[in-house]
């Protein structure tokens, strides 16, 4: 018998009740794809089913919004209402089938809410889309400033908003429940509501949650403990931050939120049952993000946030996600090997290659025969490999 090469990307691993069959995880990707009643479509359906034939061990929804007021466009999947549980609970099936852990994101787009579709512009909405039927609607945030120039005017929430807001998450988590998913991940990165409270580049409220750090971390802990109470003990908590706000990368400012800061919310959160912090960055400002690294030509380096999931699990013993611009199986199986990370989301190689998992095993050795393929590809595929192909 060969030597079967040993690899942590396609070893099990365990939080809680569940257990990851592999280290790979699909990153929540929106769709805009549904109507502006939020359920889910067989659009929905397909794009995460072939990622569950594609190798993933693990496939997350596209960000669920909590409620109507956070949708980013008039095309965000839903789940502010029960309406939203059954199309969703077809995917959680299909998945479950595959053998394949099932999870869902909740979040709030905030401040960057009623916006164009990425390829209509990503601006905020207008005239021109009010005249064809997506009237547009004031943002909420942390505070009443913009944080980006030429973005709608958002409104600060009040107290009472904000205790209906937690209450909102923990519905949205039941009823994520009552679909079936086997776990969440709360999205508090990338500008949007739950980061607008945590940095302190856009949280200027004197109350309660503003000030300090212990006060910007109090919105984002208070949803945690109303998603954890109402998830089951044996199925896991994730949470997607921003880990740096890259403002010392930027002119070397040093007012946003910084690695150090994240250290402090994971032990908070991790008291609070998070189980793991899934490690993305910036979004807070338009200087840094993707459209103006494509404006100024910059390119993105590979696994550009790895060192933030190594930092945070170094730091604070908790588990982490890596993700950002990993590519194929031996640069996600390196992060592994050298501790930088437990589990490893794959984005936008996961758009260009749905069958990325099935590659990575192909790429390390681990599946010479075709065997992780599902019998009805890999059967076939093997034999064509076996006959082979005159050029
Ligand atoms: C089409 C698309 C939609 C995205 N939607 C979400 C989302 O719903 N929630 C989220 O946290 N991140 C979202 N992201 C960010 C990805 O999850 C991921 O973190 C990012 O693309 C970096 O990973 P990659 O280089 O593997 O694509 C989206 C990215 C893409 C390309």
């Amino acid at each position: 018998m060969p030597e079967t090469p040993q690899s942590l990307l396609f070893s099990s691993y365990t939080l809680r009740g569940i257990t990851f069959p592999n280290r790979i995880v699909i990153s929540p990707m929106q769709m805009y794809k549904t109507g502006p009643d939020g359920l889910a479509t067989l659009w929905h359906f397909q794009h995460l089913a072939k990622y569950a034939i594609g190798g993933a061990g693990t496939v997350m929804t596209e960000a669920l919004i909590v409620d109507p007021v956070g949708r980013n466009t008039y095309g965000d999947c839903g789940i502010w209402s029960d309406n939203h549980i059954a199309p969703l609970r077809d995917i959680v099936d299909f998945l479950h089938g595959e053998n394949t852990v099932a999870a869902a994101q909740l979040h709030h787009a905030g401040p960057k809410a009623s916006r164009q579709r990425p390829w209509e512009g990503l601006g905020p909405l207008g005239d021109a889309e009010a005249a064809l039927g997506e009237t547009p609607w004031q943002p909420l945030s942390s505070t009443d400033s913009r944080t980006i120039d030429g973005w709608l005017q958002p409104r600060m929430m009040t107290p009472d908003e904000i205790k209906t807001l937690v209450e909102d998450y923990g519905k949205a988590a039941a009823r994520v429940v009552e679909a079936g998913f086997d776990l969440i991940d709360i999205h508090a990165a990338h500008g949007y509501l739950l980061h607008s409270f945590l940095s302190p580049v856009a949280n200027s409220r004197n109350d309660e949650y503003g000030g300090d750090i212990t006060g910007r971390m109090r919105l984002v802990l208070e949803i945690a403990e109303s998603v954890r109470a109402n998830l089951p003990a044996d199925k896991p908590l994730f949470f997607r931050l921003s880990c740096v706000d890259w403002r010392k990368d930027l002119d070397d400012r040093t007012d946003g939120w910084t690695i150090e800061d994240s250290f402090v919310l994971a032990r908070e959160l991790h008291q609070r049952g998070v189980d793991l912090i899934d490690c993305s960055s910036g979004g807070i400002r338009a200087e840094n993000s993707l459209m103006d690294y494509a404006k100024k030509r910059k390119k993105l380096a590979r696994g550009y946030q790895v060192p933030h999931a190594e930092a945070i699990r170094n730091a604070t013993g908790i588990p982490t996600m890596a993700v950002g611009a990993i590519l194929d199986g031996p640069q996600a199986e390196a992060i592994l090997q050298a501790g930088q990370a437990d589990l490893i989301a794959i984005g936008r190689e996961a758009l260009n290659d749905p069958h990325w998992g099935l590659h990575a095993a192909q790429q390390l050795g681990i599946d010479p025969e075709w065997k992780q393929w599902p019998d009805s590809y890999g059967w076939w595929l093997e034999l064509r490999e076996r006959i082979g192909i005159e050029d």
